[in-house]
């Protein structure tokens, strides 16, 4: 095995499907005798493990490289939350089998929700695939490898109640040195009921706090600015050992104390269980960002009840007019939403429609209801509102959705903001791309400023969803 470079198949090149974002390896020449390639769909935490699946080949005598071609073992580290999300993966391994049919070697291997999902029943649809290994089963992928090394298929989709990968130092991948992700928990005990992550992600754990503040501090000795610290849920981290205990609001304060040049989010917080503490944390340290994605679902009580989300529409409202009280009024808030969830009626819709008026998100993810099989909803409920009709009413909320952010870009022009340079704007390379705290591009002239620096920018004017400004000293 080897180098060999596969030139005349160009069709090898991701899809840009829009319900998955890829990330790909950047490329380690370290004089390892074998080469991974590894693709990410889905969401953050999924990105976050292809950084400790590497970080664990790469004791096993893998490099990475961004050529597919190159690769003696291609991964896929896949997403189930949406029917789209794994045709996405199907259509994907198609175009890796042409890659295979040159290269017989080459190992194929999934990875995350997908894997975990289907089991066994992945080798049987997919004759390209040669392993399968679940998010609780990374620390496997040597022995699994080896397994496929020797011709047989390999499968690990146990989950643990345990695995948090604490002790593993994560390879960052595509990162810009600036920014990067820490996981903090595993899994979910939710059980709402559209959703196939409880089942694909195995239960609630948090990580030990001390490898978080580790890591992070790691991050901030190389030169990193941001940290974004996640979880499915980071309201109920819960840290309880021998004599030493922490929640989340602790676990923010931790990490915020680690230097006040290091700013810090967290993603996803969940409207039943964020505290008030939490959001005092938020408000005593300027360097934990003003900035909360609080998904609501759906804004009609009935509705969140089949959706088992364990609030109301009152209690969501009253947990924003917290955040606006005691964090700031310019605090951003964004959200996620889905349409036409089981037997939802056009009122139903419309209370959606209203309360994302009364919110008004500065972005929201929105999507219509796809039922996943083995969920609550699918055993429970009919799959009813018809295709057309989720259609048009996320056309609703997404026309709906660009006017707020609208709304909310055109309150800042006028405004100073102190920002962090994120990178390259990508219209105008003479431009920066910097992110607020309220967690909102702006883009100006680069002047003498160098990226991963603070500046303050005033902003000049806004499209719907970018700030432009310049610099003020
Ligand atoms: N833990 C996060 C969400 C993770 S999944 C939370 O509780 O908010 C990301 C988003 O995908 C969800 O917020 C939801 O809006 C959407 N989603 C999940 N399952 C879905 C389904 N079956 N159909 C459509 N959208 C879904
Ligand atoms: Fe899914 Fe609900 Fe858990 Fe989020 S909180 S991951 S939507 S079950
Ligand atoms: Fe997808 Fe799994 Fe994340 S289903 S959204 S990759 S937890």
């Amino acid at each position: 095995m080897g180098n060999q470079v596969i030139t005349d198949i160009d069709i090898i090149k991701p899809d840009s499907a829009k319900a998955c974002e890829t990330q790909l390896t950047v490329d380690q020449n370290t004089g390892k005798s074998k080469k991974l390639y590894i693709e990410s769909y889905g969401c953050q935490m999924n990105f976050s493990d292809s950084e400790i699946v590497v970080s664990i080949l790469k004791y096993h005598d893998f490099d990475t490289t961004s050529v597919i071609e190159e690769a003696d073992v291609v991964f896929l580290n896949t997403c189930s939350i949406r029917d789209n999300a794994e045709q996405t993966i199907r259509k994907r391994l198609k175009k890796i089998d042409l890659l295979k049919n040159k290269k017989p070697e080459l190992t194929v291997g999934v990875l995350g929700c997908m894997a975990e999902r289907l089991k066994t029943q992945l080798l049987e649809e997919e004759k390209i695939v040669d392993l399968v290994a679940g998010p609780d089963a990374y620390r496997d992928l040597p022995k699994l490898i080896s397994k496929v090394d020797s011709g047989q298929k390999a499968i690990n989709t146990f989950l643990s109640r345990e695995e948090t990968y604490a002790d593993i130092s994560p390879v960052r991948l595509n990162s810009n040195g600036i920014s990067a992700f820490i996981s903090i928990m595993r899994g979910c005990d939710n059980m709402c009921t559209f959703c196939v992550v409880p089942f694909t992600r195995g239960r609630e754990r948090s990580r030990d706090p001390h490898s978080i503040i580790k890591e992070a501090q790691e991050l901030v000795d190389k030169g990193y600015k941001e940290v974004t610290l996640l979880g499915q849920n980071v309201d109920s981290y819960k840290w309880n050992k021998k004599d030493e205990s922490a929640n989340f609001a602790q676990l923010l304060e931790m990490v915020a104390e680690i230097s006040p040049e290091l700013r810090v989010r967290f993603s996803t917080s969940h409207p039943k269980d964020i505290t008030d503490e939490v959001l005092h944390t938020i408000a005593k340290y300027e360097n934990i960002c003003n900035y909360i994605h609080l998904p609501v679902q759906s804004g009609n009580n009935r509705i969140l009840d089949r959706m088992n989300r364990t609030y109301t529409r009152e209690w969501y409202l009253n947990r924003v007019e917290a955040i606006r009280r005691i964090v700031g009024k310019d605090c951003g808030i964004s959200s996620d939403m889905i349409v036409g969830f089981c037997s939802e009626t056009e009122e139903e819709h419309q209370e959606t429609i209203s309360l994302m008026r009364e919110v008004k998100y500065i972005y929201s993810y929105m999507f219509f209801y796809s039922e996943r099989p083995g969920t609550l909803a699918e055993k429970k409920f009919e799959d009813d509102v018809p295709l057309e009709v989720k259609k048009r009413r996320l056309q609703e909320i997404m026309a709906l959705q660009k006017e707020h952010s609208h709304y909310n870009t055109r309150k800042d022009v006028g405004k100073t903001f102190r920002v962090l340079i994120e990178g390259v704007s990508k219209k105008n390379n003479n431009q920066w791309k910097a992110r607020t705290s309220h967690s909102t591009i702006v883009v100006f002239d680069k002047e003498d400023s160098k990226a991963g620096e603070y500046v303050n920018v005033k902003v000049n004017s806004c499209t719907d969803s970018t700030l432009l400004g310049q610099i003020v000293k």
